[in-house]
């Protein structure tokens, strides 16, 4: 048996050797002995002060709703206290706005945290990476002076989203008619569909013909016959997709590499990382309103998997919950205002699709969809954006749980008939009719406010850990104590 002082004894005689024989800092030997008598940080064997009450922790941040409720707003702010930023899932379906002074960036790819230009960003293995977008993103974010390059990595083993991906998607979805899932038409169902069935394309193949070519002939063997006979499309000419890929290959090598390895070394050495979740729960594969989903997992968990870094690294989870609930494209929406009340909620939340350019359905807050959000991502955070959108309202209404079939439900059902014989139960509050994007305390806030706030945290039984009420860096309040000292606050 090892005892908790000879662990700490032995590690802090380490850690005064150090790797690198220097001294560091009375904050890390605290977080060393910590380590030493708590098993599950000593378990992790990762760098000192990687365990410290929430300070710097590694955070996942996801979407706890449809999809757009923030996260890119969330992730930027959270990346002044991070040094990596790693995308794990999804593709260019996602749209991701970040607003930073006079400068808007709508990211489908690239990790919102580009924009701190000492900071490293990761694509990992879990995305379905489109080449020819990811170089559009790069040319755009050089007009705007800011330089991706020596710190933008991509996952040589993350699967490429072909042309035909994206020509069979928006062909199925057509051929479903009134069935259609609404989906964006960037090819991702396709992608990941092919990846599980074995016949899909890595970004590692584009730097090799050898390791492309017959990737690419056997996938057009499969796909050709499904084009031409079911679907109506051209079918693929294998010569013309290897020339184009090996290019596109050539042009994305400077930032491909062994992503799983690099985040490993980068744990082991402290380094902080926040990875940047894309769609949101409800829309997730298995915990979602299957089918009206989109084709990968995007809860939490699959940080681990899309990234290559065990789930031991993983800290805290955030989840970024909109203070009122959208969805864009198809499928069960309990708390949707088919209204005048949507159409001022789309309005002023500015409710228009990032990708797409869609109108986001609007509806009021749903706690049994933030509810399972919290349960299946166990989520330690919430981040909840969007609150000034509510300013002008004389009431607000919150769904509590809902009505089905003469049952409570406290959770999204998963069977998709069961959620359309839902009907909400609201409770209705009292509005602010305060302008709040000027508040940069909790403590500013009015009080209706934080009445609202706190009866969503009290919901779905999770902490608020911070509170966006406007889309700059700066329309942020931190609640979390461990995120403020890193901040410095
Ligand atoms: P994501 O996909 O979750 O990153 O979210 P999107 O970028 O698709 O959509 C969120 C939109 O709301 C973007 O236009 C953001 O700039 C904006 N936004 C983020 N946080 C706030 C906020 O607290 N208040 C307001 N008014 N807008 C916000
Ligand atoms: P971010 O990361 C909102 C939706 C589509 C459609 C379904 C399936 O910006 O929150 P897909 O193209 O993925 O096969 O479409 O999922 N969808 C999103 N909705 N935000 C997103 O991403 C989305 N990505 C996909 O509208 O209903
Ligand atoms: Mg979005």
């Amino acid at each position: 048996m090892e005892w908790p002082l000879d662990g700490f004894f032995c590690q802090f005689f380490c850690y005064y050797l150090g790797e690198k024989g220097r001294w560091e800092i009375p904050r890390v030997a605290i977080s060393r002995f910590k380590q030493a008598i708590d098993p599950r940080a000593a378990r992790q064997g990762f760098a000192p002060g990687h365990k410290n009450e929430g300070y710097m922790a590694n955070r996942v941040v996801i979407g706890s709703q449809w999809g757009d409720e923030g996260k890119a707003k969330v992730v930027d702010f959270l990346t002044l206290d991070a040094d990596i930023i790693v995308r794990f899932q999804g593709g260019a379906n996602a749209g991701h706005t970040v607003e930073v002074g006079d400068q808007k960036f709508v990211f489908h790819l690239i990790p919102s945290g580009i924009m701190h230009q000492d900071k490293i960003c990761v694509i990992g293995n879990g995305v379905v990476l489109d080449p020819i977008q990811t170089l559009a993103e790069i040319a755009d974010l050089h007009t705007k002076g800011i330089n991706p390059e020596g710190r933008l990595f991509i996952a040589n083993n993350a699967h490429v989203v072909l042309p035909y991906h994206s020509t069979l998607d928006k062909a199925k979805e057509k051929k479903a008619g009134k069935a259609a899932i609404g989906t964006t038409g960037r090819g991702i169902g396709p992608c990941y569909s092919d990846k599980v069935n074995r016949i899909g394309v890595r970004v590692g193949d584009l730097m090799d013909e050898r390791e492309l070519r017959p990737r690419v002939e056997a996938m057009a063997k499969v796909h050709n016959e499904e084009f031409t006979v079911m679907y109506d499309v051209p079918a693929i000419d294998p010569e013309v997709v290897i020339k184009d890929y090996l290019e596109l290959g050539q042009k994305i090598k400077p930032f491909v590499t062994d992503v799983s390895e690099m985040l490993y070394k980068a744990v082991k050495a402290g380094k902080r990382l926040v990875f940047e979740g894309a769609q949101g729960t409800i829309l997730d594969v298995d915990q979602g309103t299957y089918p009206f989903v989109t084709s990968s997992n995007t809860v939490a968990g699959y940080a681990s998997c899309g990234a290559g870094v065990g789930p031991t690294a993983l800290d805290e989870v955030w989840g970024v919950v909109k203070a009122y609930t959208t969805r864009v494209g198809n499928g069960p929406f309990p708390t949707e205002l088919l209204d005048e009340t949507g159409d001022t909620l789309r309005k002023i939340g500015n409710e228009y699709g990032a990708t797409t350019g869609r109108n986001r359905r609007c509806g009021w807050f749903d706690a049994p969809v933030v509810r399972k959000a919290a349960v299946v991502n166990g989520l330690t955070h919430l981040a909840i954006t969007k609150l000034d959108v509510l300013d002008t309202f004389d009431t607000v209404k919150i769904c509590t749980h809902y009505e089905c079939d003469g049952e409570k439900l406290d959770f999204i059902p998963n069977q998709l008939s069961k959620v359309g014989r839902c009907t909400p139960v609201y409770e209705e509050m009292p509005g602010w009719k305060c302008d709040t994007t000027k508040c940069r305390s909790y403590d500013e806030l009015p009080e209706n406010a934080k009445k609202y706030l706190q009866k969503m945290a009290e919901l779905v039984d999770v902490k608020i850990g911070m509170i966006s009420i406007g889309a700059k860096r700066d329309q942020s309040i931190v609640i979390d104590k461990g995120l403020a000292k890193g901040l410095g606050l």
